[in-house]
């Protein structure tokens, strides 16, 4: 039986990495919510658009196309933005756009069509709560801020983006703060969600972690 797995938690806690990973070793498909709050973020600031003013925020949306390939390659209006939507900017301006109901709104709408075919793997920080109330095994991935911190400075370093550790640390704590503290739908973990603290585990243990409880959600 092929179901759905939702993973939320807070920025960096590494849900995109364990997620790809679930997906290559189950054959499921991988959705990164958060790329999709980061393309409006993206189309927010080369628009020059002022996310107070709802008129300016709708007309927004009604011009946007997102599209993820199942590389994992992120396309805004058709144009390959993987990158662009990583910068500390954008992570901030994201999390900004994230509390506006009319994105998330639009965003939710467009990834519960996605899941309805079963054997997703959805990262972000509502699926739990609410994108995937339904879904059969529900994660919720933390880990220090520290951790979370010195992993986003690897990963950033890896692929070429410059950052400085402190830096990170504070634009961290910044959206931990405005994710859980939003209005609408901010992050918490779901009720019937497994908490896994990876401050102490390897991405593989984590991997292996999730595998063995959706084994045991496969066989029911
Ligand atoms: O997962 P991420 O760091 O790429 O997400 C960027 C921002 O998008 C995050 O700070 C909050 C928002 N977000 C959200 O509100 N709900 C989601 N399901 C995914 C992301």
């Amino acid at each position: 039986m092929r179901i759905n797995i939702a993973i939320d938690g807070p920025s960096a806690s590494g849900k995109s990495t364990v997620a790809r990973e679930l997906c290559e070793r189950l054959g499921y498909k991988h959705l990164d919510t958060g790329a999709m709050y980061r393309c409006v973020a993206l189309k927010v600031v080369n628009d020059d658009i002022d996310i107070n003013k709802e008129k300016e925020l709708k007309k927004c949306l009604r011009d946007i196309d997102i599209r993820i390939d199942d590389e994992g390659k992120v396309y805004l209006n058709g144009e390959d933005v993987s990158l662009r939507i990583r910068t500390d900017e954008i992570s901030m301006m994201a999390s900004n756009v994230s509390t506006k109901k009319i994105v998330r709104e639009f965003l939710v709408k467009l990834q519960q069509k996605i899941a309805e075919e079963k054997g997703y793997v959805m990262d972000g920080r509502d699926i739990g709560t609410v994108v995937l109330p339904n879904a059969e095994l529900k994660i919720y991935l933390t880990a220090s801020v520290e951790a979370r911190a010195k992993r986003r400075y690897l990963e950033n370093k890896e692929k070429g983006l410059n950052s400085d550790l402190q830096t990170l640390k504070n634009e961290i704590i910044a959206r931990d703060y405005q994710d859980t503290h939003r209005k609408y739908s901010p992050l918490r973990q779901a009720p019937d969600a497994i908490l896994i603290d990876s401050s102490e585990m390897s991405k593989a243990d984590v991997v292996e972690e999730v595998m063995r409880l959706a084994a045991e959600y496969c066989q029911e």
